[in-house]
């Protein structure tokens, strides 16, 4: 794993947007493979940027998000394809036929998670995936388990995940339990991968995934197998590893 370190979340974020801006100018029908959750959010903004002002074209790009939760319509604001629009989509000129995240509103879940992973095979597999990281080293909703989920499927989301995110939502709106997410071994597929995260809250899950046993307890530790992977930290998200050496 190649593992920078940044003194700030910005830089963290001019760093990740500078190596999808090179992804998708060496290979401009590049699959993305994207990620929801306020880590990303400055990377986004760093791309619309580069698509306003040093011309990015995105117009041959296709995307796959990681997860969506399940029984939110996607005009929902707490919706991942909403996020998405909001975040990026609606700020740069990619088809938006060409952008998909799980649909957390299928009658039947199970179907989607097959149709999703057929998706992701028929646009030939995902070039680079960028992925945030949980405070217990989930990646996507893959959370800390027995076992490493292989493919997309349908996830309950742990205790401390809803609470976490319970922050996105407003009082008296119910934080979803479930959610579709592309498993490990979906993830592990992807041809280049990204992982971003910053703040302590992150900081022992950072050191758990760089250092820590390769199991399911911190999904984001497998990621050690992979072999094209970029970690960017901060310096607060890197403080445990810090301490240690
Ligand atoms: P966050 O979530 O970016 O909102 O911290 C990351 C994640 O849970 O994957």
């Amino acid at each position: 794993m190649k593992v920078i370190v940044t003194r700030n979340y910005e830089e963290m974020c001019q760093k990740a947007a500078r190596i999808i801006a090179a992804q998708v100018t060496l290979k401009p029908d590049s699959v993305l493979g994207l990620a929801t959750g306020s880590t990303p959010v400055g990377i986004y903004q760093d791309l619309v940027k580069k698509y306003q002002e040093d011309r990015l074209d995105f117009s041959e790009v296709c995307t796959v998000n990681l997860d969506e939760y399940i029984g939110l319509d996607r005009e929902n604001p707490q919706s991942y394809r909403y996020f998405m629009n909001h975040n990026l989509f609606d700020h740069v000129n990619i088809p938006k036929q060409y952008t998909y995240v799980p649909n957390g509103l299928s009658s039947d879940p199970e179907d989607e998670c097959e149709d999703y992973e057929l998706l992701i095979q028929q646009l030939g597999g995902v070039d680079l995936q960028l992925l945030g990281i949980g405070g217990n080293g989930h990646i996507g909703f893959n959370e800390p388990a027995e076992s490493f989920a292989e493919e997309t499927h349908v996830t309950n989301l742990t205790a401390s995940t809803i609470e976490a995110n319970s922050r996105f939502f407003g009082e008296g709106e119910e934080v979803p339990k479930q959610a579709i997410t592309m498993g490990i071994g979906t993830i592990m597929q992807a041809k280049k991968i990204l992982l971003v995260a910053n703040g302590e809250s992150k900081a022992q899950a950072i050191y758990d995934t760089l250092y820590g046993p390769v199991s399911p307890n911190c999904p984001a530790s497998i990621l050690r197998f992979h072999q094209d992977v970029t970690v960017i930290v901060d310096e607060a998200a890197f403080k445990k590893v810090t301490e240690q050496q």
